[in-house]
C-alpha cells in the first residue's frame, strides 16, 4: 500500500519506518527543512532502540523516503496519518492547530478516495473538526479515522510491531477495511483490533494514559505513607501485583512520572472534564501529588546537610525522565536541578543519552560528566533520578573513594536496604525505611 504520514516527530517517524518494514510504500512529509534533509542524508533524528536498522533498510530499498512538499508526499497514497505535535495551550486544553493547518491544505490535493488517520492524541471530537476542514475543498470522497498510538519511548518499535491491542475508530466499512488490512501484518499472533466509534478511540488514549497515571500516583502514595508507617512499598508492590486484576506492570514508586504523554494527557482530560462540566476529581488529585512527588527527596536532602546547601556539589545519576530515551519533557531531573541550584548547590551530572539535551537547555549552569563516576569526584551527596541499568549495580568500593560523604538519594529504588546498611550508606529511597550510616 502507498502511505504519506504527515509530521516526522517520534510517532510519526515510527509509524511510518515499521509500515515500511511490513511491505508498503512510505513517504513522510515534514516542514521542517533541516529535519528532511538529515533524514535524507540517511540520520535517524530521535534515539529510540532498533529503529536506525529498519530505517536504513527500508530507505535502501526503497520503500521509505522523505520530503517537505505535502502534495508530492501524498501523490497516490491510499492512506495519510497525521502524526502532528498537539502541545498544551495555556489553558492546558490540547492546541490543534498543527492538525487542522494540514486538514485544510489536504482537502484540495486529494485526488481519489483516502483515509486519512488521527495518530496524535487529540480530545474527542477532533476527528469531527478535521473531517470538516477537509471536507470544505474536498472534490473525492474520503474518511476521517481515529488510530491512537500506545507507544512507549524506548521500546516503541517493538511496541509498534507487536501491539497489545490496535484501536480503530471509524463507522465507515470501506475505512475499516483499508485499516485492518493495513495492521494485518502485526496482529498475526491473535492480538486484537478493536473497532469502535471515533470518540471512543480518542477517548480510548487519553483513559488509558490517565489510568496509567493514576496507577503509578496510587503506588506513590501509597510509597509515601509506608515512610510514616515503617512499612516497605517494594513488599506492597509484589504483595498487591501478584492480584491479577492489579497486575505487576506500572507500580514501581518513584519520583513522580514525567515524559511527553503522561502530563500533557492526563491535563488534557482534566481540561475536556471541565469543558462538560464535570469534576474529574482523580486527576486533580493525580496532578498535585505528581507535582509534589518529583522533589520529594528535598526536604531530605536539605535536612542531611542541616539546611546549608550553599557550596554544597551534587552529583545526579539519569537525566532522562525515563531509561532508553534521550527524552528530558517534564523530567524529574530538571524539577531536581532547578531547585538545587536555587538553594546554592553545584550539580555534576551523568546521562548516558540524555546529556546533550540538557545541555541545550541548561547551557553550562551544571557540570556533564563522562561517566557515572566522575559526576562523583568530590561530590558531596548522590541522588539518583533515573534507573538507567547501569546505576545497579555501580563498583560501590570505587564510589566510596569519589563521595565526600556515603550518601544516596535514590529516586528509583535501585538498592536493596540490606546492601546499603552493610555498605554503610546514609540511605534514602522513595516508600522504604531510611537507612542510617
Ligand atoms: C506513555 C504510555 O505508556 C504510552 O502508551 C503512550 O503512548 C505514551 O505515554 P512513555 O511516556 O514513553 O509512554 O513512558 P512510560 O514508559 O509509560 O513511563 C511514563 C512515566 O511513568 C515515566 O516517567 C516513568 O518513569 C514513570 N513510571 C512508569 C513510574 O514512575 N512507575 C512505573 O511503574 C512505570
Amino acid at each position: 500500500m502507498k502511505i504519506a504520514v504527515v509530521g516526522t516527530g517520534y510517532v510519526g517517524l515510527v509509524t511510518g519506518t515499521c509500515f515500511s518494514e511490513t511491505g508498503n510504500h512510505v513517504t513522510c512529509v515534514d516542514i521542517n527543512e533541516a529535519k528532511i534533509n538529515q533524514m535524507k542524508a540517511g540520520k535517524v533524528p530521535i534515539y529510540e532502540p532498533g529503529l536506525e536498522e529498519l530505517f536504513h533498510r527500508n530507505v535502501a530499498e526503497g520503500r521509505l523516503n522523505f520530503t517537505t512538499s505535502l502534495a508530492e508526499g501524498i501523490e497516490g497514497a491510499k492512506v495519510i496519518f497525521l502524526a502532528l505535535p498537539t502541545p498544551p495551550g495555556e489553558d492546558g486544553s490540547a492546541d490543534l492547530k498543527y492538525i487542522l493547518q494540514v486538514a485544510n491544505d489536504l482537502g484540495p490535493l486529494l485526488k481519489e478516495y483516502t483515509v486519512i488517520i488521527d495518530k496524535s492524541t487529540v480530545p474527542v471530537g477532533t476527528s469531527e473538526l478535521v473531517k470538516e476542514a477537509i471536507a470544505q475543498k474536498a472534490q473525492v470522497p474520503f474518511d476521517v479515522v481515529s488510530n491512537p498510538e500506545f507507544l512507549r519511548e524506548g521500546v516503541a518499535v517493538e511496541d509498534f510491531m507487536k501491539p497489545d491491542r490496535v484501536v480503530i475508530g471509524t463507522q465507515s466499512e470501506k475505512a475499516k477495511e483499508v485499516m485492518a488490512k493495513l495492521y494485518a501484518p502485526l496482529v498475526r499472533q491473535g492480538n486484537p483490533i478493536i473497532f469502535m466509534d471515533e470518540r471512543s478511540a480518542e477517548m480510548t488514549k487519553y483513559a488509558a494514559n490517565a489510568f496509567l497515571a493514576t496507577k503509578i500516583t496510587f503506588m506513590n502514595e501509597i510509597a509515601n505513607l509506608c515512610e510514616l508507617v515503617g512499612a516497605n512499598v517494594d513488599d506492597i508492590r509484589r504483595g498487591i501485583g501478584t492480584d491479577s486484576r492489579i497486575g505487576k506492570r506500572f507500580l514501581f514508586a518513584g519520583i513522580g512520572y514525567g515524559g511527553s504523554c503522561f502530563p500533557k494527557d492526563v491535563q488534557a482530560l482534566a481540561k475536556t472534564s471541565e469543558e462538560n462540566n464535570y469534576q474529574f476529581h482523580i486527576l486533580d488529585s493525580v496532578m498535585k501529588v505528581n507535582e509534589n512527588q518529583k522533589t520529594k527527596l528535598l526536604p531530605q536532602v536539605k535536612n542531611y546537610f542541616n539546611n546549608e546547601l550553599v557550596g554544597k556539589t551534587i552529583a545526579i545519576w539519569g537525566l532522562a525522565f525515563k531509561p532508553y530515551t534521550d527524552d528530558i519533557r517534564e523530567a524529574p531531573a530538571l524539577y531536581n536541578i532547578d531547585a538545587l541550584l536555587e538553594a546554592g548547590c553545584s550539580i555534576k551530572a551523568y546521562d548516558p543519552e540524555a546529556m546533550p539535551n540538557v545541555q541545550a537547555l541548561l547551557g553550562n549552569s551544571i557540570q556533564f560528566c563522562k561517566n557515572p563516576y566522575e559526576a562523583l569526584e568530590d561530590a558531596d551527596a548522590l541522588m539518583i533520578v533515573t534507573e538507567w541499568p547501569q546505576f545497579r549495580t555501580p563498583d560501590f568500593d570505587k564510589m566510596d573513594s569519589l563521595l565526600k560523604n556515603k550518601v544516596i538519594f535514590d529516586g528509583r529504588n535501585l538498592y536493596e536496604l540490606s546492601q546499603m546498611k552493610e555498605l554503610g550508606y546514609t540511605y534514602y529511597s522513595i516508600g522504604r525505611q531510611t537507612i542510617q550510616s
